[in-house]
């Protein structure tokens, strides 16, 4: 039997927020990745560990007129969410982008966290390649659209092995990424390419906290997990077989095993 999935949306005092919610008891709030939306967390609010209300926000709900957005706003509309939600403290992560997002909540309200997930991301700023081809992608994105994103992406998000043995993963990635409108994909290609280098604030992070990596992620590889699992205390390593980056996605069952048996270990 799997969890009843709830889509909620709230006005807080940033703007509108929407988020999917399952289960009742402890906060757990996760954040997606780029260019994806809550709908990637699914298979684990479905999979919910028992005893855990399970938040998935969306990230870009509260996007403004003009479009604008920095990682620090996205953090401060979870903030705002929380706020709305009464929850003073939680378990509080993401994957890749979600992971940058977490970075900046941190930064923000250290004391919002119990413990904290950091799934398939990395702490570093964008290199300067990286910021050429963030540019290319949103030209790409202005003359060919989501659709095209998803085509540049895709291939590069999910292991090569899950390309061959799970085409309906793939086909479930487009599906999620083509539900994005165009300018919440440029607000999150802007954001990400000016996030700052959140590699100092990781020997300040005192809470437990998961690192669960893809073994073929190619975008965030295991060594830079590691590093990170290495640079936060009380951190805890896990590699899941046979997932790229998209890892929840990839080996749903296995990520939110690894989820689960933390929380419970830890918390
Ligand atoms: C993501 O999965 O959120 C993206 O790969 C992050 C990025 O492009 O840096």
């Amino acid at each position: 039997m799997t969890n009843e999935i709830n889509r909620r949306t709230i006005e807080t005092r940033r703007g509108p927020m929407s988020w999917f919610e399952t289960g009742a008891g402890w906060p757990l709030v996760l954040l997606h990745g780029f260019p994806l939306t809550a709908e990637m967390w699914r298979g684990q609010l479905e999979r919910a560990p028992a005893d855990w209300r399970f938040i998935a926000p969306e990230l870009s709900s509260a996007l403004p007129a003009d479009g604008v957005r920095t990682i620090d706003d996205y953090a401060s509309d979870v903030a705002s969410l929380l706020d709305a939600l009464m929850i003073d403290d939680a378990v509080i992560g993401g994957l890749s982008m979600g992971g940058y997002v977490t970075f900046a909540l941190f930064r923000q309200a250290p004391s919002l966290f119990s413990g904290m997930i950091l799934a398939d991301t990395r702490p570093q700023a964008d290199t300067e390649a990286a910021r050429i081809a963030r540019m290319r992608m949103r030209e790409l994105l202005t003359h060919d659209g989501v659709k095209a994103v998803a085509d540049d992406m895709i291939p590069k998000l999910l292991s090569d092995r899950t390309m061959r043995e799970q085409p309906d993963v793939a086909g479930r990635v487009r599906a999620i990424v083509e539900m994005n409108p165009p300018r919440a994909v440029d607000a999150a290609l802007d954001a990400m390419m000016r996030r700052p280098d959140s590699t100092p604030d990781l020997p300040h992070i005192s809470c437990a906290t998961l690192v669960i990596v893809g073994e073929e992620d190619a975008v965030t590889p295991v060594a830079e997990a590691d590093a990170m699992h290495r640079a936060i205390e009380r951190s805890a390593l896990v590699t899941l077989p046979r997932a790229g980056h998209l890892s929840n996605l990839e080996q749903p069952e296995a990520f939110s095993r690894a989820l689960a048996d933390f929380l419970l270990a830890h918390l």
